[in-house]
């Protein structure tokens, strides 16, 4: 059975195929509206989201197809001590589909052997976030044209981000992709992206904790928070929360076609004073993600034939 777990599970290939599919929805949403009838989707999120469980629930729904699930681990059997290998294979007699969050690495991915239905990674941990990167990728080509050649800049917390692991995983494949690495030293990409992602695919990276230094060279500038909830303290969090803040002064050497994504939610790290500006595409991004989710439940299924 085909699931999503890590964005390596796809080719580049598919991958492409997905983003053709996702701006073939954008143009001719109607075709779409009746691809998924009776089937359903359910989502498990065993950690907070409003972005990633809402655009599976939109996507589900502008495909013709329904809902179900639970949005919090005290709603579910998991608060009476239940597997998360239990879970899938009830699941699995209910639904066509599931889309998983959790807060232990790993957790979609036991899911995924459990179940006899197709199981995406919808967040686990700090680890990855695959479908964030299919909304990133897609906000990539529609604001750039391409998937290749550009610096692009991960701000803030690159060891808990997971959608910033995610990404510089996927974009490993692409060529002419230069990595600047920018936060501060506790909350540096882990040592395992760099060598087993960055080092083995020879991506050029350089590591700073100066956003200003960084800001001239970057065509792509991707925003995190700091993860306040895989902190061990709050002293530590309280210290590290607002390293980095885009304010609009911050732009002024920065390229007039600089693209500014965020994943969201944000905290304090991009003033809403830049949201009016052309260059961000923060919520170019979340619209993407539904885009992407549609066409990604359509491929799953498709295969689950
Ligand atoms: C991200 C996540 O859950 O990892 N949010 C999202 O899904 N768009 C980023 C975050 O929570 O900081």
């Amino acid at each position: 059975m085909r699931s999503l777990i890590d964005i390596l599970d796809f080719t580049v290939e598919e991958i492409d195929e997905l983003i053709k599919v996702a701006m073939d929805i954008i143009k001719n949403p109607d075709d779409y509206a009746e691809k998924c009838k009776r089937k359903k989707l359910a989502t498990l999120f065993f950690e907070p989201s409003t972005r990633t469980r809402l655009s599976f629930e939109a996507a589900m729904m502008e495909l013709g197809g329904n809902v179900i699930g639970f949005s919090a681990a005290n709603n579910s059997s998991a608060s009476k001590g239940e597997s998360v290998a239990d879970t899938a294979k009830t699941i699995s007699c209910y639904a066509d589909i599931i889309a998983m969050r959790h807060p232990k690495e790993g957790a979609p991915l036991v899911a995924s052997k459990a179940a006899s239905i197709p199981v995406i990674n919808a967040g686990d941990g700090g680890h990855n976030h695959p479908t964030q990167t299919l909304a990133d990728l897609l906000t990539i080509y529609r604001e750039k044209g391409s998937l290749n050649n550009f610096t692009i800049g991960f701000c803030g917390d690159l060891k808990f981000g997971r959608t910033v692991h995610s990404l510089i995983n996927a974009l490993s494949r692409y060529t002419g992709i230069r990595v600047v690495l920018i936060s501060p030293k506790e909350l540096m990409l882990p040592s395992y992206v760099k060598t087993d992602v960055l080092d083995k695919k020879n991506i050029p990276y350089e590591e700073t904790t100066s956003l200003e230094d960084a800001m001239p060279k970057l065509d792509i500038l991707y925003m995190t928070r700091v993860q306040q909830e895989r902190f061990f303290n709050e002293e530590d969090y309280l210290r590290l929360k607002d390293s980095y803040i885009l304010e609009p002064k911050k732009l002024d050497n920065a390229k007039k076609d600089l693209c500014i994504m965020h994943p969201l939610p944000r905290v304090n790290e991009i003033s809403v004073s830049i949201d009016n500006d052309p260059r961000a595409c923060y919520f170019k991004q979340v619209l993407n993600g539904k885009y992407m989710r549609m066409a990604l439940i359509l491929k799953l299924l498709e295969e689950a034939k």
